[in-house]
This record gives structure tokens, C-alpha cells and sequence, in this order.
């Protein structure tokens, strides 16, 4: 008996069928995911990226910060990222739909940024945590994304204080800055629609299937 056409349809059935699930499935939930209207606020979120924003995902990109760092909040249900104080809320698709590149990353080797924005105000904080990384920690410094220069009239406006000297100053290229706008920029603070969901407790899950299962 010839079976090829069985084992041809069955082939089929299993990639239509995987297909619909990872790729329409999420196509249909989260491509067709548009901008949130803010009546009282006047505009949308999340808010178009700017293109210094856009140019330091590029270098976020090319200098591969997303081997050790996540940006993605999980919700409490699911790990410890909110009780870190990576976010005040989980991440939710619509987060990321202005991004061109979302890196959500793999490995928690340094801490979730997905919030770091909120986290470190001051611009220079970063410059120095890009220049001189704390001493303890794994992550590397990328010193080539600083100038060295001769302080001949004044002082620019974001050397390094802790590293420029009377003489030299440490200044960021124009790669670090872009970089740093991108870093300030990781701030999910809005409160979308479905951003109110609120996990089941554990212990009220447990009630429920064992109650279950005495019937
Ligand atoms: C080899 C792993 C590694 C790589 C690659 C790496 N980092 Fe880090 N990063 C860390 C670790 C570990 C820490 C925590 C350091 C500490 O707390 O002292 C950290 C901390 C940080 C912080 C401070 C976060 C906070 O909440 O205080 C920022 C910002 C940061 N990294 C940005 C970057 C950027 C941008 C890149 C890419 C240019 C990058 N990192 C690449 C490991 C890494």
C-alpha cells in the first residue's frame, strides 16, 4: 500500500497546525495590538521613540547588552522581577510596539532594564556605570564609547567627574549618548487596559483544585 500521501497529509496537519499556533495566533493577538488613546492626557502611549532613542537601541543591538540583561518584567506569578523592583506592574505586549528591535533577552546575568530609566535619573550615573562598571560585578566597561581629551576651554557639559582630572576630561561619543537616551528611556509606567490584571493567589489555587478534586 502506498503510503505517501498519509505520511504527506499528516506532515501537513502538524505545520498548519504548529504555524497557527506560534506564528497567526500571536500575529492575531499582539500584531493587530495599536497605540493606547489617554483622552485626559492628550496623546498616545506608548509615545513614538525618538530617533537619538532609536539610534541607542541600535548600539544596545550591536554591543550585545541583551547577553546579560533582560527587558521584560514577569509578572509575580511567575518570578520575583516585580518584588526586585525591576517595575511597578508586568510587562505587557503593547510595551514594545513602537521598538523596531526588542530585546528581551535570556539570562538575568545583571538586573531586568526594562525600568532602569525609572530607576537611575541622573544621566551621568550612567556614563559611569558604561565607563567604570562596580568593581565587584561582571559586567564589562565600554570605555570605547568615551573620548579622552585635553581640557582646553571649558569642561563639557557630561565629562565624567569621577574620571576626568584639572587636565583631561572624559568625554561620552556620540554612541554612548545615544546609548544613554535609550537607557533613560526604558520606562513602562502607564497603566494600560489590560495592564489591571491581578494574579490568582497561589494558596486560593490550591483551595480550588483540591476543593475539585473532593468532588
Ligand atoms: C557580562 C554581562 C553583562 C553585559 C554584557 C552587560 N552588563 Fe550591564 N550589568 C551586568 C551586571 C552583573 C550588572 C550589575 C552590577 C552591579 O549591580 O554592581 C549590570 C548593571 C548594569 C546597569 C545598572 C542597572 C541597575 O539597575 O543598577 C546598567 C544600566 C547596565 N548594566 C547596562 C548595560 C548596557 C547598556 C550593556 C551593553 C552596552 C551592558 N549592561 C552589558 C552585566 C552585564
Amino acid at each position: 500500500m502506498n503510503r505517501g500521501p498519509y505520511l504527506f497529509l499528516g506532515a501537513f496537519v502538524i505545520l498548519a497546525f504548529s504555524w497557527t499556533a506560534a506564528i497567526l495566533a500571536n500575529q492575531l493577538g499582539y500584531g493587530a495590538v495599536t497605540p493606547y488613546y489617554d483622552d485626559l492626557a492628550g496623546q498616545s502611549f506608548p509615545a513614538k521613540q525618538p530617533g537619538i532613542v532609536a539610534r541607542g537601541a541600535q548600539v544596545y543591538t550591536d554591543l550585545g547588552c541583551a547577553t546579560c540583561h533582560t527587558q521584560q518584567v514577569r509578572r509575580a506569578d511567575l518570578g520575583s522581577d516585580l518584588a526586585r523592583g525591576w517595575g511597578e506592574r508586568a510587562s505587557v505586549g503593547r510595551d514594545y510596539i513602537q521598538e523596531h528591535t526588542v530585546q528581551l533577552g535570556a539570562n538575568h546575568i545583571g538586573p531586568d532594564l526594562r525600568n532602569v530609566g525609572a530607576r537611575i535619573e541622573d544621566v551621568n550615573s550612567f556614563y559611569q556605570i558604561l565607563y567604570s562598571p562596580s568593581e565587584d560585578s561582571s559586567m564589562p566597561a565600554y570605555r570605547f564609547l568615551f573620548e579622552e581629551t585635553e581640557i582646553t576651554g571649558e569642561v563639557s557639559a557630561d565629562a565624567l567627574s569621577v574620571n576626568s582630572t584639572t587636565s583631561h576630561q572624559v568625554v561620552p561619543t556620540e554612541r554612548a549618548r545615544s546609548l544613554v537616551a535609550y537607557l533613560a528611556h526604558r520606562n513602562d509606567t502607564y497603566a494600560y487596559p489590560e495592564t489591571n490584571f491581578i494574579p490568582p493567589e497561589p494558596e486560593a489555587e490550591e483551595a480550588a483544585d483540591a476543593e475539585e478534586e473532593g468532588h
